[in-house]
Formats: C-alpha cells, structure tokens, sequence
C-alpha cells in the first residue's frame, strides 16, 4: 500500500515536469551562435547529355512536385524538335548549360571546330530561349588552355561522379551519391538513363530530409558567395 503511493507521487511529479511551460528567451534576447539555425547545406544536381524526352521528361515532373531546381548540360544535335521541353526547364527554374553540339572532346580543336560544337550550340540555346548566359561543361571533363580562353563563360565540372550510365542501376547510384555528398558539392548525373532518374528523385528526398538544399549551380555558387568567371573551371562551390 506505501508503496504504491510512492509510485502514485513519482508519477504526478514526472507529469507535472512534462506539464511546466518552455523557457522562454527574452524578446531582443542575444542567441547563442550555437542555438541559431545550423549552416545551410546546399547541393546542386547536373544532368548531362540530355535532352532526351523518355527519361528528361519525368525527371522534370519529378523535380516540379518537389520544387527543385537542378542544371541540364544540353547537347546542341538533340535540340530540334525538344524546344518546348528545353523552355519548360527554363521556365521552371533550372539552369541550362551547354555540352557541345555532338559529344566530342573540345581538347585540342581550333577555333573553327571549337565554335562548331559551343557557338553553334549556344546560338540555338539562345533561339529558343531569348538569353544568353549559358554555362559549359565540356564532355568527359577535358579542359585545356583553348576550351579556356573560348568557353565564354563559366566550366562547370563535377565533385561527385556516381558514374550512372555504368551499371545504370538506381541502388547502386544512390547509395554512391549519399555516401560522398557534401555542402557545395556538383553532382553529375545523365538524365538519358531511367535508373539515373530514379536516382535523381531518391537522393533528392533523402538529402532534403538530411536538411540539403538543392539549388542550380549559379545558385550553389550564390549560396557559398563564390563569384562564377567565364573561362574558370569549377569542380565544386567551396572556398
Ligand atoms: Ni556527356
């Protein structure tokens, strides 16, 4: 019988404690660094050698339900006949780059050639879409001093390579992805492949849980207050 009014007593008291209002802090309080909100993380996802209708299409239904902006490396030879869709990747947010007109190395080309693959692109870019401030990535990631000196804006490449198109299987890609990803990492992905779609999607919901943000690259590079310089090469948007 004592006993069980000790117990009675312990309970009420640890009900009691649950029941006390919240420390408040004062208003005009200072907070602690430590208490203010941790810095933001923020990542940006890169689809290369698209656009290709089956697979860029439901990555862009994807992105939209969950409002994020990713960056799409165009090729210029895939353009005719996809202009409405590479409008709606621009209306919808997402930056748009250029990956040369036919998937060549731009190492080593002369100015002719050079401008055959990146002008020819961007003058198409620039037809469909009014603007002109387009950001390149040349294939394979091979810079030399003339791609450079030409590029016409900035050289994006990457810092996280799950190399999708391998095996192009979406466990294998995410699980490559969540283990190295970072605050103002690049993510190269291929948005051609179903896989990497799927890809795309997962690691989107799992960084956001993570508390990532995920961004465009010109936004990545906003976010880390790092100026972007046409002809610079770029892996990743840290200091
Ligand atoms: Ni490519």
């Amino acid at each position: 019988m004592k006993k069980k009014r000790i117990w009675t007593l312990a309970l009420l008291i640890l009900a009691l404690s649950f029941s006390l209002p919240p420390r408040t802090v004062p208003a005009g309080a200072a907070v602690p660094l430590e208490e203010t909100a941790a810095p933001r993380k923020f990542i940006a996802l890169t689809f290369d050698d698209g656009p290709y209708r089956p697979t860029t299409l439901p990555l862009l239904g994807g992105l939209a339900e969950r409002g994020v902006k990713a960056t799409f490396f165009l090729i210029g030879n895939q353009l005719p006949g996809n202009e409405a869709l590479v409008r709606r990747m621009d209306e919808e947010g997402h930056q748009i780059g250029i990956h040369t007109y036919d998937h060549v190395p731009l190492t080593g080309l002369n100015k002719k050639d050079f401008s055959a693959q990146v002008d020819r692109t961007r003058t198409a870019l620039h037809a469909i879409l009014g603007h002109n401030d387009f950001l390149l990535r040349p294939p394979f990631g091979a810079v030399d001093a003339g791609i450079r000196a030409r590029a016409g804006g900035p050289i994006i490449l990457w810092s996280v390579d799950p190399e999708d198109w391998k095996d192009q299987n979406a466990d294998a890609v995410v699980s490559a992805i969540l283990r190295e990803a970072k605050s103002g990492d690049i993510i190269l992905l291929h948005d051609i492949f179903p896989s990497s779609v799927e890809a795309a999607l997962r690691v989107v919901d799992e960084l956001r849980r993570q508390g990532f943000f995920f961004v465009t690259v010109d936004g990545l590079f906003e976010a880390q207050g790092i100026e972007l310089k046409a002809g610079a090469v770029y892996h990743n948007a840290r200091p």
